[in-house]
């Protein structure tokens, strides 16, 4: 069984999506390690609630890389094929990426490549976008630049608020981010470019 580590900042829905979508036979992979950076993050209880590996490494006044090297030795005994981040908001040093070359996931709420980095479902409606969505992505050493495994759509409604609209998108993400690890655990993918081509 494929092993996935997921990285979580706060509430952690998307991260109980693939529990969820694990327990319920539409992903195959088991979840080795729930990461927060954030000790209070909800996720950190609904995952001890669940049973699973609970792991809080603060990351509050520590720089990108030095952090980096406690989650890759943190995850190091437990054999992860995946990392999956999953409203994971802090930027991913480099002994992460080199750890884990091409085996590291975002889910992002916009259709990148617009509308990267924070606050994007209220940077979606100041644009006057008329549709926005998510994006499931490879991680690279940018902001939010890595090659695209998956897009969802919705569109934005004349009476969205940031709320509304990110409620819109969160359905959305919370089925895609495991069809995209699906494809990328099962190798279903070959890269050209930064292109993402299925096989
Ligand atoms: C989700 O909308 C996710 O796409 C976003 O944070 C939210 C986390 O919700 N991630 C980012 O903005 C990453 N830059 P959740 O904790 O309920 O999964």
């Amino acid at each position: 069984m494929k092993r996935l580590a997921i990285l979580v900042s706060g509430r952690g829905s998307n991260f109980e999506a693939i529990a969820r979508n694990i327990r319920e036979g539409r992903l195959e992979a088991e979840i080795a390690a729930v990461v927060a950076n954030n000790p209070e993050a909800q996720a950190l209880e609904t995952a001890r609630g669940l049973g699973l590996n609970a792991i809080s490494l603060p990351s509050k006044g520590i720089d990108t890389d030095t952090y980096a090297r406690i989650v890759v030795d943190a995850l190091a005994p437990l054999e992860i094929d995946l990392v999956c981040l999953a409203g994971f908001m802090r930027r991913v040093g480099q002994p992460l990426l080199e750890a884990y070359p091409m085996r590291i996931l975002n889910i992002h709420p916009s259709l990148l490549p617009a509308f990267p980095g924070l606050h994007v479902q209220q940077q979606a409606l100041d644009y006057g976008a008329k549709w926005s969505g998510c994006t499931v992505h490879f991680v690279d050493a940018g902001m939010d630049t890595g090659p695209i495994v998956a897009q969802a759509a919705v569109p934005v409604e004349d009476t969205d608020t940031a709320e509304t609209l990110a409620a819109r998108i969160l359905v959305e993400e919370h089925k895609l981010f495991s069809q995209a690890i699906a494809v990328v655990l099962g190798g279903r993918y070959r890269l050209e470019g930064r292109r993402v081509v299925r096989v």
